[in-house]
């Protein structure tokens, strides 16, 4: 038996609830979780502007120690450190016969499995985004862990795992900054941050940073901000003014909603690039005339995981966290038990912060 936060119902408040894990099957792997980030779409989840089937155990964003192996592992053995990784891919779909495996056919097609049951009266437990990280422990297929590359201390791997290699992927594989470019960051979460530090990583020569809140500039600036905007409905203009009246070569949306797509999109310069990292819900029009998409030629893309392939990414990116370019400890604002989520949820709501680790 092992403590996890349940999630009931689709809007219903996260319950701390005793599960009971199964010992590993055949290709899984058993790990004791050592941190969870909890990020933005782990509350998209519960509040339904994304979809999972529930009760389930959200959490997607971990890293922690093998436990146990079940028939077939080879990858792992008991005691090795991995990061989780939510999004495994099949390796034969068609997505991934391109290489682009951030978008593999079957990478949820486990979140709908029972993987897990209440200790309290045996009812199915689904495993969110596919490695359930807000539990002491879970069972996730050997697919979803890779080893925590070394020199990393486990509660900063749990970051790799989506903050991470989604927002330094946003940067460097979707939009693919150079040396000596402009970069706009909108929204300084714990994605957002991850996309700041890979900006200045690729050297960009303007950093500036975008977040309805205030309070978030000294973070913002830690992370390689060159210029903080506090959003509004002149932000285009500003960012604009701050670039000799040009725009940004690229602007970076890691928020999910309407109006900070179209001022992302509003603070490119002509021929530059817009990506969309943010997840919002169908709900989210966003509109663009005929006219303007032909006189602007920029380019609008979506960025899932960051583009990244976990398994080739980790590395590099451990390389910039030894070498002291990228620096996980700055994006984790709070430290918190398995009972501290929901508060954290409230704060994302609120705009407060950045990353909440729940450290086990
Ligand atoms: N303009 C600018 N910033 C905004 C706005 C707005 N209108 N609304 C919210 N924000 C800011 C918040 O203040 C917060 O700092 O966006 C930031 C979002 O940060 P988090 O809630 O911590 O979200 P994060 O986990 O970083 O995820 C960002 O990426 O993967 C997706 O689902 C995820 O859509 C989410 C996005
Ligand atoms: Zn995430």
């Amino acid at each position: 038996m092992v403590r996890a936060a349940v999630l009931p119902a689709v809007g219903a408040p996260l319950e701390i609830a005793e599960i009971d894990l199964p010992a590993p099957g055949p290709g899984q792997v058993r790990v004791r979780l050592a941190a969870a980030g909890v990020c933005h779409s782990d509350l998209s989840l519960s509040d339904g502007t994304m979809r999972v089937p529930v009760p389930a155990v959200l959490g997607h964003e971990g890293a922690g120690t093998v436990v146990s192996v079940g028939e077939g592992v080879t990858g792992v053995a008991p005691g090795d450190g991995v990061v989780l990784n939510w999004a495994p891919s099949c390796g034969s779909c068609h997505a991934c016969s391109l290489g682009e495996v951030w978008l593999c056919a079957n990478a949820l097609t486990g979140a709908g499995d029972v993987y897990a049951r209440r200790a309290s009266d045996g009812s199915d437990l689904h495993p969110g985004l596919n490695v359930a990280a807000f539990a002491e422990e879970t069972v996730v297929a050997a697919g979803c862990v890779l080893p925590v590359p070394d020199g990393i201390p486990l509660t900063d791997a749990a970051l790799l795992g989506c903050a991470v290699l989604t927002g330094y992927g946003a940067v460097h594989h979707s939009a693919r900054v150079r040396a000596g470019e402009t970069v706009a960051v909108f929204g300084v979460g714990g994605v957002g941050l991850a996309a700041l530090q890979a900006a200045r990583i690729a050297g960009a020569s303007q950093i500036i940073a975008v977040d309805i809140s205030p309070e978030k500039e000294s973070l913002a600036r830690e992370a390689g901000a060159t210029d903080y905007v506090v959003a509004s409905d002149t932000t285009a203009r500003e960012i604009r003014s701050l670039t000799g009246k040009q725009g940004v070569d690229v602007a970076v949306e890691c928020v999910g909603r309407a109006v900070t797509i179209r001022a992302a999109w509003d603070s490119t310069r002509r021929g530059g690039r817009t990506t969309v990292v943010g997840i919002g819900g169908k709900d989210q029009q966003v509109t663009f005339n005929a006219l303007e998409i032909f006189h602007w030629g920029r380019t609008l893309s979506g960025c899932v995981y960051g583009n990244s392939d976990p398994a080739r990414d980790l590395p590099v990116l451990a390389e910039h966290v030894r070498a002291g370019r990228l620096d996980l400890g700055t994006l984790v604002t709070e430290r918190i038990g398995l009972d501290g989520i929901a508060g954290a949820f409230e704060n994302m709501v609120a705009g407060k912060g950045g990353r909440a680790l729940v450290v086990f």
